[in-house]
Parts: C-alpha cells; sequence; structure tokens
C-alpha cells in the first residue's frame, strides 16, 4: 500500500477534526461523536507505530477548546482519563513512549494524574513517541517561551544577543520534537487553529473531508502516498535537489 517504505514521514502532527459533524450526521450528540473518535485514534496510533513513523502528535484539545459547553469539556477530559488507562498496556507492548505538550497545570487534576503516570511508565519505550497536545495552543506555547526567555535576559542568564532560534526552541514545550513533517487535518476545514505554530514552519499540509470518527488506515495511507509524491525543497531550486 504504501508506495516507499523508506521514506515516512519521521513526524506526523493530526487536527483530529469533526467529531461533533459526525456525530450529528448520525442523528446522535456530540459525545458519541467523541468516543467514537477515540477509536480512530487507537487505529492512527496502531498503524503509525507499524509504518515506523517515529513521532506522531495529536491536536486533542486546544486553549480554545474551554470555551465549548462545560459538559462537552468534562467528557473529553474524563474520555481522555479512561482512554490513558485503557491503552497502557498497548503502549507497553509496542514500545511506544507517551509525551504531553501544552499548558497542562491548568488541566484537571485528575488528568494531570493519569498523564503523568502514563508518561513515566512509558518513559523507556522508543518505537514512536506520541505526544498529545492538550490545553495546547501555539500562541501560548509561544508566550511562555518569550516570558521564560524574557526572565532569563533580565536575571543575566541568556544575552539579548544571543537569543537565536535554538534558544527560543529549547524554550517550547515541543522543544524534544522534531519539525512536522506532514500536518493532516480530517473534516474539511483548511485552517492551522493554533497547532504547533513553530514545528510547522516547513511542514507539508494534507487536508481531507472525512470527519474524525471515520479516519482509519487506508486514509493515513492515502496522506503518507500523497506526501511522498511531493517535492521538499526548503528554500532551494529542483535542481539543486536533483543534483
Ligand atoms: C474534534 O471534533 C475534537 C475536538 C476539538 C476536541 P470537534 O468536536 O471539533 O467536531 P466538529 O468540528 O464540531 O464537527
Ligand atoms: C481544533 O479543532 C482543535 C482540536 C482538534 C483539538 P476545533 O474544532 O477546535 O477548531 P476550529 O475552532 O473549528 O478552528
Ligand atoms: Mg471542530
Amino acid at each position: 500500500m504504501i508506495h516507499k517504505p523508506s521514506n515516512i514521514p519521521n513526524h506526523i502532527a493530526i487536527i483530529m477534526d469533526g467529531n461533533g459533524r459526525w456525530a450529528k450526521s448520525k442523528g446522535k450528540n456530540r459525545l458519541f461523536g467523541h468516543r467514537n473518535g477515540v477509536k480512530a485514534v487507537q487505529k492512527t496510533v496502531e498503524e503509525s507505530t507499524r509504518l515506523g513513523v517515529k513521532h506522531l502528535t495529536l491536536y486533542a484539545f486546544s486553549t480554545e477548546n474551554w470555551k465549548r459547553p462545560q459538559k462537552e469539556i468534562n467528557t473529553l477530559m474524563s474520555l481522555l482519563v479512561s482512554s490513558l488507562k485503557k491503552e497502557l498496556n498497548q503502549m507497553l507492548e509496542n514500545d511506544i513512549r507517551l509525551n504531553a505538550i501544552g499548558n497542562i497545570s491548568k488541566l484537571p487534576l485528575s488528568v494531570q494524574k493519569e498523564l503523568n503516570q502514563t508518561i513515566k511508565k512509558t518513559k523507556k519505550n522508543s518505537r514512536m513517541t506520541l505526544t498529545l497536545a492538550l490545553n495546547y495552543g501555539g500562541k501560548e506555547e509561544l508566550t511562555h517561551a518569550f516570558k521564560e526567555i524574557a526572565s532569563k535576559v533580565k536575571n543575566n542568564i541568556i544575552s539579548p544577543e544571543n537569543v537565536d532560534e535554538t534558544i527560543i526552541n529549547k524554550h517550547l514545550y515541543t522543544r524534544n520534537l522534531p519539525d512536522v513533517d506532514l500536518l493532516i487535518r480530517t473534516s474539511g476545514e483548511q485552517r492551522i487553529s493554533n497547532f504547533l505554530l513553530w514545528k510547522i514552519a516547513y511542514a507539508e499540509l494534507y487536508f481531507l473531508d472525512i470527519l474524525w470518527p471515520e479516519f482509519n488506515e487506508t486514509h493515513l495511507h492515502l496522506a503518507i502516498d500523497n506526501y511522498q509524491n511531493r517535492e521538499r525543497r526548503f528554500g532551494k531550486t529542483s535542481e539543486q535537489l536533483n543534483t
């Protein structure tokens, strides 16, 4: 199915969108959509691991999602706790390391506790790093980084002329992640919605109309196939790449 096993994107990030619309199309409530969204997450994690993707980053809850009805927020948080509990053994068996990015300290304590435990239990795993973006916003991430850098400059730990891309990167929640190679968004929306602003600087973007609960292995393969047929020039000319 995948044409070039040697050119699998090292880092895939996904904006998992469309749970609500999917549920509505079935005459159900939004919460039903989120529960089915979890099944698509399981399939995606499993197939990404099998394909040899080293980093998979999933947008699970944005800094803007707090504006949703409280009942929906509560469901999302409890789904997260129950999924972490349920998936721990899979992660251990498949050598998957869990990671989280975002303003984690503002999440409910029950979520923080489960998250920290799972991160700790999987920290020696190395086949794939699964990063959940939770209470994550690209602007919040940059603001947080700039605040820390400003305070270090003030305390003479960093001098202003030394602030460069490497220093900024070191202060991001995503500091240990490589740049994103392929960014996928489901549900037909073609926007970034404040996801990973720094690390998607040169990502290949792939949008598909499928709603997240319907996303499966075939869609992942199509996205990777499409990615493999692109020429990533990084500012160079095509001729330079082919000599
Ligand atoms: C994505 O689906 C899940 C989260 C944002 C948590 P949505 O809940 O945004 O579904 P739509 O976009 O309303 O259909
Ligand atoms: C983006 O989806 C956030 C997540 C997938 C967690 P949204 O549904 O919140 O995005 P907008 O509001 O339609 O841009
Ligand atoms: Mg949405």
